[in-house]
């Protein structure tokens, strides 16, 4: 009977695709979300976006823009405002169907804060101190905010919130994606049943698309050098220039070899991505020709799926669908969140 109840509990939760001869087939639950920091990089675009809209349709899809995390770091308020009107335009425009997808935006979900700090007080200095990526960004400013060290809290109620059960991600926030799983354990084994755990959706090609100046780091919005990133919305001849400058070895073999040929196995793993083809596909496919002539193929297939991006994203900037889109994301999210927010008050015992 227990086990029934739970059952039941849970499917309030999910959507219910499918009631046939008494058998009910429930849809899993993704989630995830990208920070307006500027036109976001092709790393971003592999790492997260193209993983939604490969799986649009398969699951029930929450995809926001993380405005809040964006200002743990100091942000032009003018420009941040900016991007968050061309990131969602930029969602739609690489292949989100807004049909299939709720998409918010995070701000807009007071429920979102408030449970990160009730989860705040459930996790330790010594978690949150600990994540590499804190570590990295502290190190470049002494000053920095204390919402750079709760990131991955909040990170953590933005998945939780939503009982969500994979979250496609990049691989360096495979370790945010854990700290939820221990975040949710804990709350759960401490107040009852109230969280689902999730895991971390990472592709197999399209883990770290890296800088092609600086094969040995990421692509990052905020690189020093911009040559080495190749923005969703950076122009054909620019594209080309980045790609067919990219550092390689002073070997000539097309292999994919991460440790010794780093700059030629990131070209691989664009290759991989938006093609569709296997790192071994396209060491055969490529292995009579030189890197000039796989740079070039690489830039050809970049150019022709940017070039599509860039022609929808023009075409809706500017229209009302954008506001549409969120106006319902903000309603469907804020009914989930407040009933979820609810439940952690009367569990923790902050009622009257
Ligand atoms: P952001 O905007 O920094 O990154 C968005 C997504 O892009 C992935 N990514 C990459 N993937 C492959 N190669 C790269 N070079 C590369 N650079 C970035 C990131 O892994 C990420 O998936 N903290 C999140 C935003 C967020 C979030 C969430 C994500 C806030 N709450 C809840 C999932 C679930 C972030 O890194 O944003």
């Amino acid at each position: 009977m227990k086990g029934l109840k739970k059952i039941f509990k849970n499917i309030e939760n999910y959507c219910i695709i499918d009631l046939c001869e008494g058998m009910c087939f429930i849809m899993k639950k993704v989630l995830t979300g990208l920070q307006p920091t500027g036109v976001i990089t092709l790393g971003n675009y592999i790492g997260a976006i193209k993983q939604m809209v490969d799986m649009q349709g398969k699951y029930d899809s929450f995809l926001f823009i993380a405005d809040m995390h964006a200002i743990t770091v100091p942000q032009d308020s003018i420009e941040l405002s900016k991007n968050i009107r061309s990131l969602i335009a930029l969602y739609i425009a690489c292949g989100i169907d807004p049909e299939k997808h709720t998409i918010f935006l995070q701000s807009e979900n007071i429920y979102h804060a408030n449970i990160s700090w009730m989860l705040e007080c459930n996790t330790y200095y010594g978690e949150v101190s600990r994540m590499t990526q804190f570590k990295d960004k502290s190190k470049k400013n002494a000053n920095f905010s204390v919402g750079l060290l709760t990131y991955p809290v909040l990170m953590a109620a933005d998945i939780l919130i939503y009982d969500i059960d994979y979250v496609p991600v990049g691989v360096d926030q495979k370790q945010h994606v854990e700290l939820a799983r221990d975040i949710a354990i804990r709350f759960n084994k401490k107040y009852g049943d109230i969280f689902n755990v999730p895991d971390a959706l990472i592709t197999k090609s399209g883990t770290k698309i890296m800088d092609l100046q600086d094969p040995l780091h990421k692509m990052s919005k905020s690189s020093d050098n911009q040559k080495g990133v190749i923005r969703l919305l950076d122009d054909e001849k620019t594209i080309r220039k980045k790609i067919m400058s990219a550092t390689t070895d002073s070997e000539m073999s097309i292999v994919f070899d991460p440790e010794n040929k780093p700059g030629i196995s990131n070209l691989i793993n664009i290759y991989s991505s938006l093609s569709g083809l296997s790192l071994a596909e396209i060491e055969n496919k490529f292995k009579e020709s030189n890197y000039g002539t796989f740079k070039k193929e690489v830039a050809d297939l970049v150019v022709g799926e940017l070039s599509i991006i860039q022609k929808k994203y023009y075409e809706i900037l500017n229209s009302d669908l954008l506001d549409k889109v969120l106006d319902d994301g903000r309603n469907k999210t804020l009914a989930i969140a407040k009933e979820k927010y609810e439940l952690m008050k009367n569990k923790i015992g902050i009622h009257r």
